[in-house]
């Protein structure tokens, strides 16, 4: 046999595994309840439609469905997305461009091929997706965590982190954030966050990606403005998928920004995958045509949301005393702070065991925090075995707890 790790790059060196996706290659084949992915309901999914759209866009358009297809996307397909975001409420500026990519953690990790050099400076959020942080760590960037609270980024602490990453000689380039639903805590950003944040990416001169998945799954009546929207000088970077709102499977986001960075993100993806499915793209175009996504889109939100109170019921029963978590006011996830002596990551195992998964909070910190904190989706399971998951993994957080206090009495 040979040995194949002296052939690695160094690069295989900087290369984390993503805990989520580690998390379901262990639970697959296994009887557990995961509440570790982002999966959307399976419910949700409008099968029967796009069965007919899929027959259909090949019977139709076989020739140029199956065919090699512009890298930056098919262009019915860049006009129904820009369409599609306008009616959402996100603004397109004339200079803007649209890339369509392979699910949008291509256009994250695109971008930090196209912006951060080593030793860049990116503003996260603190939590923040896990996945992200893994592509931006890769290329070899430098994190200024800010925390969060119930409204989002505490804006308030932003500037000042910046200027200490500064006086550390760091070249802050970005802010990174989830403001919409964010993953992993299921808050959202204030109207006044959000302008505070823009003013200071101004006059930092900071870019500012706004990593969108979650905006159509608002539950309760909060009202909020996309930062692209706000933007009124060309900054924000607008990243959108169809993962939640029609099917993952397909593997098809999108970035709108201004012209000259999409070049950038053009070149990069030649060398990355050419270009992302011509087929899923024809399809998502019909879905999005035909209504699909819209009737997918609603029906999600009323799934989601009636899992969230159930979620959020069976947290408020069985959790152990000292527990805490933001109730999620939209998206898939919530976070859970277990009282301080959890390790949660030491407790997975165990929870495995029992028959059912999450991940652990570290992940989502660029520090290393968060180690009694936990993410759980909600999207996925049924309400009843949501309901049974959380039990279970409330009885392993105190079975763990009163094992501690025996330890150490
Ligand atoms: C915040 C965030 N960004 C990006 C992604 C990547 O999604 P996809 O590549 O499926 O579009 C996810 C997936 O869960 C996410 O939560």
């Amino acid at each position: 046999m040979i040995g194949i790790e002296s052939k690695l790059s160094d690069n295989v060196k900087r290369m984390r595994p993503s805990e989520i996706r580690e998390i379901l290659t262990l639970t697959e084949n296994r009887k557990v309840l995961s509440l570790a992915g982002g999966l959307p309901g399976p419910e949700v999914f409008p099968k029967e439609e796009l069965a007919a759209i899929a027959s259909r866009v090949i019977e139709e358009l076989g020739d140029s469905a199956l065919q090699y297809s512009p890298t930056l996307g098919v262009m019915p397909f860049r006009e129904a997305v820009v369409d599609f975001v306008k009616g959402k409420g996100v603004k397109v500026n004339d200079n803007d461009r649209v890339a369509v990519t392979t699910g949008s953690q291509e256009a994250i990790y695109l971008l930090a091929m196209t912006l951060v050099n080593p030793g860049d400076g990116i503003v996260v959020e603190s939590p923040t997706y896990l996945a992200a942080l893994n592509v931006f760590r890769y290329h070899g960037a430098e994190f200024i965590p800010v925390p969060i609270d119930e409204n989002g980024m505490r804006t308030d602490l932003l500037e000042d982190s910046i200027k200490k990453a500064k006086q550390r000689g760091i070249n802050v380039k970005m802010i990174y954030t989830v403001a919409t639903c964010h993953n992993p805590t299921g808050v959202i950003m204030s109207d006044d966050r959000r302008k505070e944040l823009l003013e200071v990416a101004s006059k930092y001169d900071l870019l500012v990606i706004e990593d969108d998945p979650y905006s159509f799954f608002v539950f309760d009546d909060t009202n909020f403005t996309h930062l692209k929207t706000m933007d009124s000088e060309g900054r924000v970077i607008y990243l959108g998928t169809f993962s939640k709102i029609l099917a993952p499977g397909l593997r098809l986001g999108y970035m709108i920004a201004d012209r000259q960075l999409t070049r950038a993100v053009e070149l990069a993806k030649q060398m990355v995958d050419l270009h992302s499915s011509t087929l899923s793209q024809y399809i998502a175009l019909y879905a999005i045509r035909e209504g699909v996504v819209d009737k997918t889109i609603e029906k999600a939100r009323k799934a989601y949301k009636e899992k969230r109170d159930v979620m959020v019921d069976a947290l408020e029963e069985y959790m152990p005393e000292g527990s805490h978590w933001f109730k999620p006011k939209g998206g898939l996830f919530a976070f859970i702070y277990l009282p301080e002596g959890v390790d949660t990551a030491d407790m997975l195992p165990t929870a495995i065991d029992r028959g059912v998964a999450y991940v652990p909070g570290r992940n989502f910190f660029s520090d290393g925090s968060g180690a009694n904190a936990m993410r759980i989706n909600f999207s996925y399971l049924s309400p009843d075995k949501l309901r049974t998951g959380i039990k279970i993994i409330a009885d392993t957080a105190k079975d763990y707890l009163a094992s501690k206090r025996a330890t150490s009495a």
